[in-house]
């Protein structure tokens, strides 16, 4: 299995997992298209040979900060380590762009995914302000900025 860009080609497919897994979110792939050229989002996928196993999305907000979205693995190809690498990429990713702190959302009752997320860093921050879905969602951060304090007597 490897960690790869997504180019246009994958997009249809990607789509498709997006509105089976999250079908509350409106996306087109004219969408998905603007945001990548417009440098807001980008996309990772999981692959064996050519088949497309899961994805996963980076998206920048401000300066220094990115949200994870639609982490995605194919329902028979789960259990094996392929979202806790396409994250693992995706981390690094974010740090080699300076980003100091990423958000995500995940529903509460998500166990595979939290555990995947505190696995990395990622810590409860609180609700989200509404429901998704009819369910109650987590707000999740991982703050990368203490990576490089200085000690408190240097001033
Ligand atoms: C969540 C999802 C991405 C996980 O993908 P995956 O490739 O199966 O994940 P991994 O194999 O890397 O890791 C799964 C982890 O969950 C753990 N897990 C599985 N069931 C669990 C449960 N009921 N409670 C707690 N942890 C659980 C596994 O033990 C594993 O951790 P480990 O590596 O320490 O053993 C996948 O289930 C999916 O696509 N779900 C639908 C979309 C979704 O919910 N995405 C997340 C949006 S925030």
């Amino acid at each position: 299995m490897k960690i790869e860009n997504c180019t246009e080609e994958d997009l249809p497919e990607i789509i498709s997992l997006i509105n089976q897994e999250f079908p509350y979110v409106s996306i087109s792939i004219e969408k998905i298209r603007k945001k990548i050229a417009d440098g807001k989002i980008s996309l990772f996928k999981a692959v064996e040979g050519k088949r497309l196993l899961g994805f996963i999305e980076a998206e920048f907000l401000e300066e220094g900060i990115a949200r994870i979205n639609g982490v995605t693995v194919k329902p028979g190809e789960r259990n094996q380590g392929i979202a806790t690498a396409l994250v693992e990429h995706t981390l690094e990713f974010l740090k080699k762009r300076q980003v100091k702190r990423i958000i995500l959302l995940v529903k509460q009752g998500n166990e595979e995914a939290k555990s995947i997320y505190r696995q990395k860093g990622f810590k409860f921050i609180g609700l989200y302000h509404r429901e998704i879905d009819q369910a109650v969602v987590e707000e999740m951060e991982l703050d990368l900025s203490g990576e490089e304090e200085k000690p408190s007597y240097v001033s």
